[in-house]
């Protein structure tokens, strides 16, 4: 079992402190892990050692970082994009580097996965382009197929696809670069449309990267600029007023279950970087303090906002309740949700009954009957 952590998103560290908590939990009985890291720069590696902070805080401040993350000098590693039994190609560099000609030649290994946990948050890793090369190379792996990790990494195809299953969302527009480039004042002008404060995105991204709170109408221009730093589509919402921030997880193929509710309090304006992983404050409430119809709702449309954008394996749904005027909307959904034992979708199960491990063992049974209902399909016209 491949497990594929690290990756080139911004929320690198956060997937290594998931990757060292499925490590851990694992039952070595069933399940031979191979911990496959993607650096920063996109390489693919077998560590020489696996990851074991279980914090993303940890891995993000460094605390523990010499045994927090991978070292260098593990061998390449390689997906061929083609069906075989040697799902994984290791490379190790012969004595005088990769390319030279003279020293030792590379030696490479074929290495058979039958099944794999992609645990990557963010662009390239939770957005389909992963799960694209695991279903070229047609290995089973957890979570959502190429169709749903892109629509749930890009919040405004997201909130179409939600919109039209009728679940609830805030008023938003969503503009691309060229659109900001030509017509300015129109992109201005509807997102002023949609009063103040406005939550201004980069659509394909997480952990609040990117996202800014505008209270007033002259911070709008600098936000957007700095939500186009990070992606060349934006999207503006309008800001849910005093908003409860209330979580459910999704467990399923095509009969998913909904777990019970979660809050989070930020410990800062709004749910940002920090709030999420550096400073203490923030706390998570399980279950949530709601009364048991608005907890029947949510798990609802939990389970509407992962059939919505065809969604199998796990998802969670995030949802903003205005404490202001009792309105639920679907704020999104998170195809590979923080997977540490302390994250918000491990506690949501645990606290529905599911316990760590279990839940560990349940992702890929699920990945392993998708992946045969797939085999099952006619290829061929004839
Ligand atoms: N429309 C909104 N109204 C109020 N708060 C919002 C709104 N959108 C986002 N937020 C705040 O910003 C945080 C991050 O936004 P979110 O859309 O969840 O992005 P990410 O994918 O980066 O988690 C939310 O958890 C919440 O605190
Ligand atoms: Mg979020």
């Amino acid at each position: 079992m491949g497990v594929i952590y690290g990756g080139r998103s911004g929320e690198h560290e956060i997937s290594v402190a998931s990757a060292a908590s499925i490590l851990k939990h694992l039952d070595r009985e069933k399940f031979e892990p191979v911990p496959v890291c993607i650096e920063k720069d996109g390489r693919w590696t077998l560590p020489d050692r696996a990851p074991v902070a279980l914090a993303a805080a940890e891995v993000i401040e460094g605390t523990r970082a010499a045994a927090a993350k991978p070292l260098p000098g593990g061998r390449d590693a390689i997906m061929p994009a083609h069906p075989g039994t040697d799902t994984l190609l290791t490379i190790e560099r012969g004595a005088s580097g990769s390319g030279g000609g003279t020293g030792t030649p590379a030696v490479v290994t074929g290495l058979g996965l039958d099944v794999v946990f992609p645990v990557l948050h963010g662009p390239f890793g939770e957005d389909g382009t992963v799960q694209g090369l695991l279903e070229l190379a047609n290995v089973p792996y957890v979570g959502p197929g190429v169709m749903a990790s892109a629509v749930g990494m890009d919040k405004a195809t997201m909130k179409i696809l939600f919109e039209a299953r009728g679940l609830p969302v805030t008023p938003w527009h969503a503009f691309v670069a060229a659109d900001w480039a030509r017509r300015r004042d129109d992109v201005l002008a509807r997102s002023l449309a949609l009063g103040l404060p406005l939550f201004v995105k980069p659509s394909n991204l997480g952990s609040s990267v990117g996202i800014s709170k505008v209270k007033a109408a002259d911070a709008l221009v600098p936000a957007i600029e700095e939500a186009l730093s990070f992606d060349r589509k934006v999207i503006i919402e309008a800001g849910v007023p005093e908003p409860r921030e209330i979580e459910c997880a999704v467990l399923g193929n095509d009969d998913p279950l909904a777990s019970t509710a979660g809050e989070v309090i930020p410990s800062r304006e709004f749910y940002d970087y920090e709030a999420k992983y550096l400073d203490e404050g923030s706390k998570t409430i399980i279950p949530a303090d709601l009364p048991a119809s608005q907890l029947a709702e949510v798990q609802r449309l939990a389970i509407e906002a992962f059939k919505a954008i065809d969604a199998c394996g796990m998802s969670r749904v995030d949802f903003l309740l205005s404490r202001a005027t009792g309105a639920l909307v679907v704020n999104e959904i998170n195809t590979i949700p923080g997977f540490t034992t302390i994250s918000m979708f491990a506690k949501l199960w645990e606290a529905s009954g599911v316990p760590y491990p279990d839940l560990v063992d349940r992702l890929i049974r699920l990945a392993m009957e998708r992946h045969a209902e797939k085999q099952r399909l006619r290829t061929s016209a004839f």
